[in-house]
């Protein structure tokens, strides 16, 4: 049952001072329904799209004017803080649905906004039957809910993902304001497996002023990794711990060994530049939501090892990299920022990674610039 199907906003905010304008633009799903129907009879196309939209940010105005750019009139469905609080955690909302709501609302690029409860937006798709859909470019339609898909189908919507602005979240914005109280340079110990190009372009970022933080360890369970050397000839501990007989990731005792070298190094961020194993629960435990990743796709295409060869191969025009909170998942945590790279046609797996290694180069001292709060 849609909250805003029979309820009038009036009920919900008493308030004299809510403005006129959310007055206007803040509409029931029968009432939504009514205005699709008769826009399609006009021809004309409303525009769905739904969200959080908790702390509004640049990414979020660029991405519903594209949005509205698509149709002729845009429709937000703003998540109810009960379905936020099921989708990012007790800490969220920040702000509450009617003032979200309201927000939005005083954007001239939104035309209407309503409330739903779930999670997904499925009924909301049913009850309404808008003529598009807008997603942010996160998902794939191979990723798009399936509930939601099939509401759309059968309403017979199209679907148009979009991209995200890359570095601008919600997520991102808390974490830089949270930080902002304590104004503590970020201590980083960095997890690599290889040659190191992505610590290399942190460490420089560091040297050159552009990123408040410092490098207190290096680790690598390659013992020839030239992230190690690169390291040691910047006077930065780096240190080898054997992976042990696992192929894909450490064996416990390695794993505590890692925790323990990163304690001692007192480190509050760990940061896997080109680190080839998977992170597990006593790492993920010492380190909760500060272990971050990057991965050269647009996650969630290409997870995995060879990612840049997986994209020449499915002939994709556009690949890119992602930086992300690390879970137990094999690159599946969740996206703070990506940066898009194109594949030219003749790319090779090797030509196509060395771009996507330019971008990484660029995006990662950035996020972790934000994430340090400034
Ligand atoms: C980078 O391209 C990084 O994105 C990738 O390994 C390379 C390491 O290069 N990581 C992954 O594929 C993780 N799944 P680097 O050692 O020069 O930084």
């Amino acid at each position: 049952m849609q909250k805003s199907s029979g309820m009038r906003l009036e009920r919900r905010d008493a308030s004299p001072r809510i403005s006129r304008v959310f007055k206007d633009k803040f509409k029931s799903a029968g009432e939504l329904a009514e205005i699709a129907r008769e826009m399609g009879r006009q021809g004309r196309r409303l525009v769905l799209t739904n969200g959080c939209f908790d702390l509004l940010h640049v990414g979020h105005v660029r991405y519903l004017q594209e949005a509205r750019a698509l149709g002729d009139a845009l429709l937000v469905a703003v998540n109810g803080d009960a379905s936020v609080r099921a989708l990012k955690g007790p800490g969220r909302p920040v702000n509450g649905e009617l003032d979200r709501a309201e927000v939005l609302a005083g954007l001239d690029c939104v035309d209407y906004v309503t409330i739903f409860e779930e999670t997904r937006v499925s009924a909301l798709i049913a009850a309404v039957r808008p003529q598009l859909y807008a997603k942010g470019g996160d998902y794939t339609l191979e990723t798009l809910d399936p509930g939601e898909r099939a509401a759309l189908e059968a309403a017979g919507a199209g679907i148009r993902l979009l991209q995200l602005v890359p570095g601008r979240s919600t997520t991102a914005t808390l974490a830089r304001a949270a930080g902002q109280g304590e104004k503590k340079r970020m201590r980083l110990g960095v997890l690599g497996s290889g040659k190191g190009s992505n610590f290399r372009a942190i460490a420089d970022a560091i040297r050159s002023g552009q990123l408040d933080a410092e490098v207190r360890v290096v680790i690598s369970d390659v013992a020839e990794a030239g992230i190690l050397e690169l390291a040691r000839e910047r006077g930065i501990p780096a240190v080898h711990v054997s992976p042990g007989k696992y192929r894909t990731r450490l064996e416990p005792a390695a794993e505590a060994e890692v925790v323990r070298l990163l304690k001692e190094a007192d480190v509050d961020w760990v940061v896997l530049a080109g680190y080839m194993r998977m992170v597990k629960a006593p790492l993920l435990e010492a380190f909760p939501r500060r272990i971050v990743n990057i991965h050269p796709s647009l996650l969630p295409e290409f997870p995995g090892l060879e990612a840049w060869a997986q994209a020449v191969a499915s002939g994709s025009a556009v690949s890119g990299c992602t930086v992300h909170y690390v879970d137990s998942g094999m690159d599946t945590g969740e996206v703070i920022a990506q940066k898009t790279v194109p594949v030219h046609p003749g790319d090779t797996p090797a030509t196509l990674h060395a771009r996507i290694q330019e971008a990484e180069h660029v995006l990662y001292p950035a996020v972790l610039r934000q994430l340090a709060g400034g």
